[in-house]
């Protein structure tokens, strides 16, 4: 591979972002590429902190909690994503700042569009494809709850404005790729590798 690849999954909680994650992983690996997988919330200081009083509370307030994923998202960038899309790698991200205009502009009390939250990342490195497993929030929730990992962030309403915004940010975006998430994880699947594929031929050209 010439040049890196950084492909981003979004999506509501439930969306099975991970699992098509390591799935396209390993895809690509089988097609002999160097795969990097991360994800934001990192596990690093901001990300762990973000995820426990996630967990824990108490709640962040909404301007606080947003601090802290902006300074998640610039270390992840400085220390993870461009060091190894500039050795070539392809880099698989379970979500990205599409993630902060899609949530943080859910929450009410911050007042903040989700254009204005996109605005905040001009300094961010553009992905090449953005894929977007999309599928209604009420099924979403239905696997999350099977999962048995509720949380603060896992309500109802905030996840159909949360789903709202991501629909629009996509109908702007010609990165992004809706992919109807509803349907069996192999369809899935294929479908994520449709949308990449393309990119491959380009990278290998
Ligand atoms: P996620 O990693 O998808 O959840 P899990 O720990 O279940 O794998 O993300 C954790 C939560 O953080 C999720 O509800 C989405 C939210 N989030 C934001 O609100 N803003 C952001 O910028 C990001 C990256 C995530």
């Amino acid at each position: 591979m010439s040049k890196g690849l950084f492909l981003v999954f979004e999506g509501i909680d439930g969306a099975g972002k991970s699992s098509q994650l390591q799935r396209l992983a390993a895809r690509l690996r089988a097609a002999g590429h160097e795969v990097l997988c991360l994800r934001e919330p990192t596990d690093g200081p901001c990300g762990a902190e973000i995820r426990r009083r996630a967990r824990e509370g108490p709640p962040l307030p909404p301007q606080e909690e947003l601090d802290l994923f902006l300074q998640d998202r610039r270390e992840n960038v400085a220390e993870r994503v461009l060091p190894a899309l500039a050795a070539g790698k392809a880099v698989l991200q379970d979500r990205y700042f599409y993630s902060t205009a899609a949530y943080q502009a859910a929450r009410p009390e911050l007042g903040l569009s989700p254009a204005e939250v996109v605005s905040l990342h001009a300094w961010a490195p553009l992905p090449d494809l953005v894929l977007l497993l999309d599928l209604p929030v009420d099924e979403g929730l239905r696997r999350v709850v099977r999962r048995g990992r509720g949380d603060a962030f896992e309500e109802r309403a905030l996840q159909e404005r949360v789903r709202k915004n991501f629909l629009a940010l996509a109908a702007r975006d010609p990165r992004f790729r809706r992919i109807d998430a509803g349907r069996p994880e192999e369809e899935v699947a294929a479908a994520v590798w449709d949308a990449v594929r393309p990119l491959l031929e380009e990278v290998q050209a």
